[in-house]
């Protein structure tokens, strides 16, 4: 603008071929940001004429934010994969790291800055969180998961004092620190270290991507940008891969079941048919495929199902023998069983092998186990026997287990009814039930085939280290059990009556005199007409034991009583008072004088005795008994005519 050559102002005069020049008349002056040049989202900022500079968002970057960082993919087809950058300034004890970082694995080495000595800093993932390490010693773990396949953008800012972890500008916490120094020449390990047993001791090898890796301003760069940013140099790129491809999870079928598979980034859905369940769909739901016979309920299993039931055992029927199909790998330390029983001395469960041996019987009433297992050269014995008595015909759970299930040898406990009154523990102590493992031969229900001591009463569910021996025949069922652990059935007469059922103990009806038998399991009850009474009701209810009669003797007569009364008594009980003179012996008209238990009678002039039956003679003398005491008063008797001679002022015939 205003240019004078001497003095003259000189206009410019534009014509075509200065446009190709790029000249043009006037001179306006536009935002530059009006255009929005500034790609990804980035910011722009208007920076004087004509001029404007982008803040770019991460990962992008470039003067118009159009490039982004290059991802890399560690881990890709489980590859054992790293990266090695050596740093070339010097940022002092104020270190930041910060990168994306997408995964699904919860546990891996993320990075780790090292001098010739040491290693003084380490970030981890472990349980899918974010671990930040410091000179081997302080330790930060953060709080929010990250491996869920997602990009987060994780910063771990020390000073000479603390280090602080962000995911996503979230704070994750911090922790006092001693000042770590990083110098040039340092070495930065992403992804893993190139031992890789070293690796395995932080986490393994990472699997997943990341991008946009800048320590404070520098970067990182795996697979550098046009664009020229100052970044660490690359020493070394093992089995990285650029960009952020999944893996093909599919590839494996891990589906089960006939699942379908489908993939997602570094991982899989399973799309399960019905009846089966779980991440790879590798829980069938046997039990909906009704694999029982009828006298079973089915229990799901790890792996498989169990066809449960009670079974009656009479002396007369045969023991069920058992075998473990050589696959069992659990440890097994422990029994588990329920039953009844009236009978005082029989045998449960039996198994022996060389000189180890199990034995767990009912003796005088009480539940005893017998072991002895250890190593074969020294064994250890066992006995336990229940407080109470349990031979009741009740239910009875019973828990036999090692005391402690990780010690070769321990002592064990017998827990009856869920143990709360029922715990007893052995003195000394023995081994677990290894020699069942091996094949022993296992009875229930007795010894052995012809031996006595067998069992007349049920069996509920038995388990041996949480393994069933099975009731049923797998031929029984309608699928075989599919799990690899098994206890396997190898008696073949025996045919055990499922259900639990007492011996028929009410038919023929025990019970006399028209008595209601009740079945107790292998006991009956007699409940008796009130009549009859005893065990049987064979005895006539005595009905004097209430005292009925109250003045009187009881007599016990079947049906009832009768009261003997005593004199002077009479009604059923005895409770009215008689009166004497009912039925009285005086006779010949004589009045009945009523008295207490006694009557008297008062006789007609011509007659005399205790009933006047008897005629008064006519001569009598005075010694007659009843003439002493003709005369009142003091009259003598005159024996010559029977005439009182009355003492003075007194006169009359007595
Ligand atoms: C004018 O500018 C355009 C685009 O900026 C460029 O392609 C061309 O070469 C320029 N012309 C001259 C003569 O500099
Ligand atoms: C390595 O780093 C540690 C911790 O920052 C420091 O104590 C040690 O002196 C350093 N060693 C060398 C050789 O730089
Ligand atoms: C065994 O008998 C008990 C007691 O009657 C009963 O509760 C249980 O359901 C039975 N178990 C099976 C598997 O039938
Ligand atoms: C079992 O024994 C081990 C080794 O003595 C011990 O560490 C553990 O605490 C014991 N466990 C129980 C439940 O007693
Ligand atoms: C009547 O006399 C008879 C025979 O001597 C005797 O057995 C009976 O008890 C008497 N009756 C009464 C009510 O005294
Ligand atoms: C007693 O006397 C009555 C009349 O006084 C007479 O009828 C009766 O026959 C006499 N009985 C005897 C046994 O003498
Ligand atoms: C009645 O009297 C006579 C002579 O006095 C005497 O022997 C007799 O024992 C008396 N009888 C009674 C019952 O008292
Ligand atoms: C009664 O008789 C006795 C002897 O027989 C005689 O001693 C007595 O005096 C008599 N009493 C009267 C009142 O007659
Ligand atoms: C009874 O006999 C006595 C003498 O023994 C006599 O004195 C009296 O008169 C007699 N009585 C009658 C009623 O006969």
């Amino acid at each position: 603008i205003d240019v004078f050559v001497d003095s003259h102002l000189v206009l410019p005069v534009v014509e075509e071929s200065d446009a190709q020049a790029n000249i043009t008349a006037g001179c306006s002056d536009k935002d530059m940001c009006d255009e929005s040049p500034c790609q990804n989202r980035g910011r722009c900022v208007s920076q004087g004429w004509r001029s404007y500079k982008c803040e770019c968002h991460r990962p992008h970057e470039g003067r118009h934010c159009a490039e982004e960082y290059v991802t890399a993919r560690f881990g890709s087809k489980d590859l054992e994969s790293f990266a090695v950058f050596s740093s070339d300034d010097e940022p002092g004890d104020t270190v930041t790291i910060s990168m994306f970082i997408r995964t699904r694995q919860s546990s891996g080495l993320l990075l780790i800055m090292a001098n010739s000595t040491s290693q003084y800093l380490r970030l981890l993932l472990e349980e899918g969180r974010v671990k930040v390490q410091v000179n081997n010693f302080e330790t930060l773990l953060g709080r929010a998961v990250l491996n869920d396949g997602h990009f987060h953008l994780v910063t771990v800012k020390l000073d000479a004092t603390e280090a602080v972890l962000f995911q996503s500008a979230q704070n994750q916490g911090s922790m006092r620190i001693r000042p770590v120094q990083a110098h040039p020449g340092d070495l930065v390990y992403v992804g893993g270290l190139p031992d890789s047993r070293a690796s395995a001791s932080f986490g393994g090898y990472f699997k997943g991507c990341v991008q946009d890796l800048r320590i404070n301003s520098k970067r990182l760069q795996f697979y550098p940008i046009a664009t020229p940013v100052e970044s660490y140099s690359l020493e070394q790129l093992v089995n990285i891969a650029e960009g952020c491809s999944s893996d093909n999870a599919c590839a494996v079928n891990p589906c089960l079941n006939g699942g379908l598979c489908y993939s997602m980034w570094d991982d899989f859905i399973c799309n399960c048919p019905p009846n089966t369940a779980g991440r790879r769909c590798e829980e069938v739901k046997w039990c909906e495929l009704s694999p029982c016979p009828t006298t079973a309920v089915c229990q799901p299993r790890p792996q498989g199902f169990e066809c449960l039931s009670n079974v009656t055992f009479r002396v007369e029927s045969s023991i069920l023998l058992y075998r473990s199909n050589l696959k069992i790998k659990r440890r097994l330390s422990s029994v588990s069983f329920s039953f009844r029983s009236r009978q005082a001395v029989t045998i449960l469960l039996h198994a022996q092998k060389d000189s180890d041996y199990l034995t767990v019987s009912l003796m005088d009433s009480h539940l005893v186990m017998d072991l002895q297992a250890g190593a074969s050269k020294d064994s250890h014995q066992v006995t336990l026997e229940s407080r109470g008595p349990v031979s009741d015909g009740d239910w009875h759970t019973v828990e036999l287990s090692m005391e402690n299930q990780t010690l070769p040898t321990s002592r064990w406990i017998m827990a009856v009814d869920g143990g709360r009154e029922e715990l007893s523990v052995s003195k000394t102590a023995a081994g677990d039930l290894e020699f069942l493992r091996e094949g022993a031969d296992i009875s229930l229900g007795g010894l052995s085939p012809d031996a006595g001591g067998k069992l007349s009463g049920c069996l509920g569910p038995v388990e041996i280290g949480g393994l069933p021996l099975p009731f049923h025949h797998d031929t029984e069922l309608n699928l075989p059990r599919p799990q690899e652990e098994q206890f396997v059935r190898i008696d073949h007469e025996a045919t055990p009556q499922y259900g639990c059922y007492g011996a028929s103990v009410c038919a023929p009806d025990p019970c006399k005199n028209e008595g209601v038998c009740e079945d107790l399991f292998d006991l009956h009850h007699c409940t008796c007409p009130s009549e009859w009474t005893g065990p049987l009701c064979q005895e006539p209810t005595n009905a004097c034991i209430s005292s009925p009669c109250i003045n009187g003797d009881c007599i016990n007569l079947p049906g009832g009583f009768r009261c003997a009364c005593e004199l002077g008594y009479a009604g059923e009980r005895c409770e009215v008072e008689a009166d004497m003179c009912e039925n009285s012996n005086c006779s010949n008209g004589a009045t009945c004088l009523k008295g207490f238990k006694s009557y008297g009678c008062l006789c007609p002039q011509n007659l005399t005795g205790p009933y006047c039956e008897l005629p008064q003679l006519p001569v009598s003398t005075c010694m007659g008994t009843r003439w002493n005491y003709s005369c009142f008063n003091g009259g003598n008797c005159s024996e010559a005519n029977n005439t009182c001679f009355c003492l003075p002022g007194f006169t009359g015939q007595w």
